[in-house]
């Protein structure tokens, strides 16, 4: 294992499957029991607000109750510990990075305790239920709050910053995620195109797998703590 100065690390579903979160595409996943064109697209939300409100309502709900396990705790020690620049880019909407203690950390989805007013586009932390009458805050509109998420067709958060980061990365680590979704699932190739060490740590083979040049399948709360133990005794060696 060589060492590295910049690891940029994307994070998925399945890290935060072992905290009692459902994964989307697994066979018990949220896209098996709901339909994201109605309730995760900008057309979908238009067609029945009350809907879309409601499914995130449940979901915020549900992420209120987890808490981080080992693999969470294992990066922020990495971000914490490590000699070089370390930088989480997370798919995931639930708080549970911030709540291990990752600071360097970008929610390219959005996040799932937080509402964007749809109206003066500013965003507010959020731990109730969001209704068509909600108020927002700052402009003190009715009926114009949405969860602060990104819906497919729509562009996610800090493009430009995770661009930046991943050309100038020398590792980047996949963990947790189906390679399915884009631009995440493009990531790889960009590392792979400045000449960056690529390694994919999750439960089975993703989609992407032909373009880690190392992996290592197993649970996150095993390959990631121990992978994370191996970066920082190399680095110190
Ligand atoms: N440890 C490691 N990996 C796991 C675990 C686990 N305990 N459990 C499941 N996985 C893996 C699965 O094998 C799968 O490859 O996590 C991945 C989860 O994939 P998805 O459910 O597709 O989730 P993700 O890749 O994060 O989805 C991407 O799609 O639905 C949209 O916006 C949503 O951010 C999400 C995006």
């Amino acid at each position: 294992m060589s060492r590295y100065n910049s690891i940029v690390i994307l994070t998925g579903a399945g890290l935060s499957a072992e905290s009692g979160l459902h994964t989307f595409r697994d066979k018990d996943g949220i896209w098996a029991k709901y339909d994201y064109r109605e309730v995760a697209t900008p057309e979908g939300y238009k067609r029945n607000p009350k809907l879309v409100l409601q499914f995130y309502n449940e979901r915020r709900k549900q992420n209120a109750d987890v808490q981080p396990n080992a693999a969470h705790l294992a990066l922020a020690r990495l971000e914490a510990e490590y000699p070089g620049g370390v930088l989480i880019v997370t798919q995931n909407i639930d708080p549970l990075h911030e709540m291990a203690g990752s600071k360097k950390l970008v929610h390219m989805h959005g996040e799932i305790m937080k509402a964007l007013c749809a109206a003066c586009a500013t965003r507010h932390a959020l731990h109730d239920d969001i209704t068509l009458k909600s108020v927002c805050p700052s402009c003190g509109r009715t009926g114009v709050l949405r969860p602060d998420v990104v819906w497919f067709g729509e562009l996610p958060y800090e493009m430009e910053r995770i661009y930046r980061a991943i050309l100038g990365c020398d590792l980047f680590i996949s963990i947790g995620t189906s390679g399915t979704v884009y631009p995440a699932a493009g990531f790889v190739e960009e590392a792979l195109r400045v000449g960056a060490h690529t390694v994919e740590l999750n439960l089975e083979p993703s989609h992407g797998i032909s373009r880690f040049i190392d992996a290592i399948h197993g649970p996150a709360t095993e390959v990631v703590p121990a992978y994370v133990e191996r970066l920082l005794k190399r680095a110190r060696s």
